[in-house]
């Protein structure tokens, strides 16, 4: 049985500070312009609610979402995707984000950013709220990157284990008993 556990990782304030700043960061970026936003359903969908409204209202922003997971195991390099739902509409010459909850080994986001590669945006970026540096196996770079974690087990936020505790406000970690 697993719980989530009273240890707060990032406080709700904190996620709240970092995805302003990403969010200032990305209008830089692409001030002037306009982006499509690829999110990976599910995990990143509150993300990506605080991330566009920190966007600036100059910026003409567009949201798309994939259901996508990848399958994999220690002994194959590379993850095999398997999109439950694709997006909505072409990418094709369009400046794309492609927003994450969490990267740990990076097979799901490698496979979706070749995937998305395939459909020639004019540019691919991509934005991960949280990076487990320590069990990466397959470099993907992270264009914008909310916080780097140790290489624990985490909910909240969008976040769950088993489908459940993404309605917490901060991350935590989970515990087993
Ligand atoms: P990866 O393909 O190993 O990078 O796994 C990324 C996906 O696994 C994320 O999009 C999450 O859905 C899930 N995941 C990995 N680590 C965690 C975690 O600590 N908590 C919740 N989900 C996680
Ligand atoms: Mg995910």
């Amino acid at each position: 049985m697993k719980r989530a556990s009273s240890a707060v990782l990032i406080p709700e304030a904190d996620i709240q500070r970092r995805v302003s700043e990403m969010g200032a960061q990305i209008s830089q970026d692409y001030a002037g312009g306009s982006l499509t936003v690829v999110g990976v359903l599910k995990g990143s969908f509150i993300f990506i609610a605080d991330l566009i409204r920190s966007i600036d209202a100059s910026i003409l922003v567009d949201v798309e979402f994939m259901t996508a997971s990848s399958y994999g195991d220690a002994t194959v390099s590379s993850g095999e995707l398997h999109i439950e739902q694709d997006l909505s509409a072409p990418i094709s010459g369009k400046d794309v984000l492609l927003v994450e909850d969490i990267v740990d080994s990076g097979l799901t986001l490698g496979a979706v950013r070749d995937l998305l590669k395939s459909r020639n945006p004019r540019s691919l970026r991509i934005a991960a709220l949280l990076e487990k540096e320590s069990s990466r196996r397959q470099p993907v770079v992270l264009d914008y990157v909310g916080f780097h974690i140790p290489d624990l087990f985490v909910v909240g936020y969008g976040l769950d284990f088993a489908q459940h505790y993404r309605n917490l406000k901060e991350v935590r970690i989970l515990d087993s008993e």
